[in-house]
């Protein structure tokens, strides 16, 4: 079964994942994964951090000659940010450790941690609680890309909300959304909208404030069956969201209308089936459910929303208490994004590409490819003959 571990600080020497349960056979490619951690690292808003990283995978097991052997695939990405922060973050006992850091920031991990894990230097919590690890999660996503992309099924993400600024819905095909969002320095395909996110952005960082948003991720062709409503931790609706609202500082997280269909009546809301002779066959005439009912695809794009909050390290801190004199003091500042809407969103694309990669392992799964592409398309055939 298809499953992930990562490690590394912030600014350690690398971030790392052990991938298991990739098929034998499956073409992967160092450049995909390489132009997805790039796409991580952009968007308008954020901080100096992203300057100095250019994050480049290492593939140093489980791959040969360009296609997964079917062991376990090690991913490295190296911290460019580590020759600075050496002295500091040496694993060594020599390590500098003279300069603690003791002013919790409000909206991190930062005091609860250093309680929980009685730390009293609270870069201890903080260089394993950034969103960094993301930088592993991406790279993961993107070898589940490349096994979803064999299935013709991806995994695609635009931004619809920076603080008060959002998007007008417009009746785009999926792919032409996701092209305009590509082209857009804050990933959302409304140039209006986007221009007033960039200014609004701009007096955030005027201010010394930040800012928040909602993403929106698409999985585009998914078959019909994938999860189950059989047990709690099997329904794909649920693995979603816990891959989601995994993501640092994401808040809430949507299926379809989500919280907009609470208000509805239940006739407005529910997407009536029909039926064609053809490829299509069974299909719904709307996706408020947003692809998924009882835990399992229903065949229709599964629409996915995630909330993030603002950025929580201020330029202009809040007040904080300095955890060894317990002074009132301002919460510690460390360079910092304005706004990480555009990068969540492709953060988003990656964990859903993993859980949609592990739950077609769990239905289709073989130690090869070619084994899961032949049980794939008996699979198909059956529902055809449904
Ligand atoms: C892509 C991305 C970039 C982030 N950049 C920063 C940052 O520069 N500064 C910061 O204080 N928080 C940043 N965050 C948010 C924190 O990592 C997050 O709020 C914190 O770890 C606390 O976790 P929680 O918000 O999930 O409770 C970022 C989050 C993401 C997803």
């Amino acid at each position: 079964m298809l499953k992930y571990l990562t490690a590394g600080e912030s600014h350690g020497p690398q971030i790392t994942a052990i991938v298991q349960g990739i098929p034998a056979g499956l073409p992967l490619g160092k450049e995909f994964i390489d132009r997805e951690l790039a796409r991580r690292q952009g968007g308008y808003g954020r901080g100096g951090r992203m300057k100095i990283e250019r994050d480049q995978v290492v593939i140093n097991a489980g791959v040969r000659a360009g296609e997964a052997l079917g062991s376990p695939i090690a991913l490295i990405i190296a911290n460019r940010d580590w020759v600075n922060w050496q002295r500091v973050m040496f694993s060594g006992p020599e390590a500098d450790i003279s300069s603690p850091l003791v002013r919790p920031r409000p909206g991190h991990a930062d005091l609860a941690g250093g309680l929980k894990y009685n730390h009293h230097d609270l870069r201890n919590v903080l260089e394993r609680a950034s969103a960094r690890e993301t930088a592993a999660r991406v790279a993961v996503g993107a070898v589940c890309k490349q096994l979803l992309s064999a299935f013709n099924i991806q995994a695609l993400s635009w931004v619809v909300e920076i603080g008060s600024v959002k998007t007008q819905r417009r009746q785009l095909p999926t792919e032409e959304l996701f092209r305009q969002a590509e082209s857009s320095p804050v990933r959302c395909p409304d140039p209006e909208a986007s221009k007033q996110m960039m200014a609004l952005i701009d007096k955030a960082n005027e201010t010394g404030d930040t800012l928040g948003g909602v993403f929106e991720v698409i999985v585009v062709n998914p078959p019909v069956g994938l999860g189950s409503f059989e047990q709690w931790d099997s329904k794909l609706d649920g693995r979603l969201a816990q891959g989601l609202m995994s993501i640092q500082a994401i808040k809430g997280v949507e299926v379809g209308v989500g919280f907009r269909g609470s208000r509805m009546f239940g006739s407005q809301v529910h997407d009536a089936i029909a039926y064609s002779e053809g490829k299509r066959r069974f299909y719904r005439l709307g996706n408020h459910a947003g692809g998924i009912e009882g835990g399992i695809t229903n065949g229709e794009n599964i629409v996915l929303r995630a909330a993030m909050k603002p950025i929580p390290t201020l330029r202009r801190p809040l007040s904080s208490v300095d955890i060894t004199t317990k002074e009132e003091v301002e919460a510690s500042y460390e360079r910092s994004d304005i706004c990480a809407v555009p990068a969540a969103a492709v953060i988003g694309e990656a964990v859903v590409a993993y859980e949609i990669a592990r739950s077609m392992c769990e239905k289709f799964g073989g130690d090869s490819l070619e084994e899961m592409r032949r049980n794939y398309a008996a699979y198909l055939k059956q529902i055809s003959e449904y």
